[in-house]
């Protein structure tokens, strides 16, 4: 089994990512950042997580604001506990500490993979104070920006929006990157079969996450017309634990911060021959949705019989 650090603003697909984490890597511990909620709250919610599924995973918070300008947050779609109205089981866990950077720092190793699931902050932090950093990790996977349509902006991913200093400092820093974009994401929609599938499972987990999607399905319907969502942050774990799913190009990736329009925007330069600069990332293009769903439902205790699985449609 491969080892992570996940770094994530749980966040309803957070959540799952950390739960497909845990049963498919050796997960050495949880940074958590500033992003879909405050920074208090991701923290809560990645403890309680880690409580539900009985691990004594370390969480260590990071950051509670961006490199520059003010925290974004996207309560509309996560709620304001970062987990909608799902069930809080009680629980005395706390914080490992509060310096998420150490953390990422101290537990750097040849083997571990550094899975960003929220704004890049910690991970910027973390290459500000260690340059070398970079090459003591395996490298890593995020869940951010796109090669086609924003979510926050029409060209901008939240993730990426929320803190992009710290987007372009990640793709400037030399690390072995891989990026789980929109693009990719909006390939794994999930709709109410999951929720009925994991209801009918009735574990802890299965419950759980049957409640996480049902929450974040009726908070989408209600933002777009659509009751379904995409599988965003599990896809950056699955492009470390199952590789084969995806299928992913180098690419020269840069992040704009000046733009009116186009802040926060991951430009990808797809220009076949001519070359600008270097590729600094593998952007991931396709994934096999159907296979990448039921490894889900698997690590939620839902079986593994084929669900159909959508795409976002244009
Ligand atoms: O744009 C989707 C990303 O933003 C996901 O990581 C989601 O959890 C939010 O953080
Ligand atoms: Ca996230």
């Amino acid at each position: 089994m491969r080892r992570m650090i996940i770094d994530c603003d749980p966040g309803h697909d957070d959540a799952i990512a950390l739960v497909l984490a845990h049963r498919h890597a050796r997960v050495a511990g949880i940074t958590t950042v500033s992003g879909n909620v405050p920074l208090a709250a991701t923290t809560a919610n990645a403890l309680l997580i880690t409580a539900m599924l009985g691990v004594d995973t370390p969480v260590h918070a990071g950051a509670a604001r961006p490199l520059a300008g003010e925290p974004q947050h996207a309560p509309h779609v996560h709620g304001e506990s970062g987990l909608g109205d799902v069930t809080r089981m009680a629980h005395d866990r706390a914080a490992a500490g509060d310096d998420a950077v150490g953390f990422l720092l101290d537990a750097a190793a040849p083997d571990v993979w550094v899975v960003a699931l929220g704004p890049l902050t910690n991970v910027a932090l973390a290459i500000e104070r260690d340059p070398d950093w970079v090459k003591r990790i395996a490298g890593i996977s995020l869940m951010g920006g796109s090669a086609d349509v924003g979510n926050v902006t029409p060209v901008a991913e939240f993730n990426a929006y929320a803190d992009p200093e710290a987007a372009d400092r990640v793709f400037r820093s030399g690390a072995r990157v891989t990026m789980c974009g929109l693009n990719l994401t909006h390939q794994v929609m999930t709709t109410d079969a999951v929720v009925a599938r994991l209801r009918a499972a009735a574990t802890p987990a299965a419950n759980f996450a049957g409640e996480i999607f049902d929450d974040l399905h009726g908070r989408l319907e209600r933002l777009t017309g659509f009751r379904e969502a995409a599988l965003h942050d599990p896809c950056a774990v699955l492009a470390v634990t199952h590789p084969e799913l995806i299928e992913s190009s180098p690419r020269a990736v840069s992040v704009e911060r000046d733009g009116t329009l186009t802040r926060g925007m991951t430009v990808v330069d797809q220009r076949r021959g001519l070359r600008g600069d270097p590729a600094n990332a593998n952007v991931a293009y396709r994934i096999d949705a159907e296979q990448a769903l039921q490894v889900v439902m698997e690590s939620l205790d839902a079986g593994t019989e084929s669900l159909g699985v959508g795409t976002m449609a244009p």
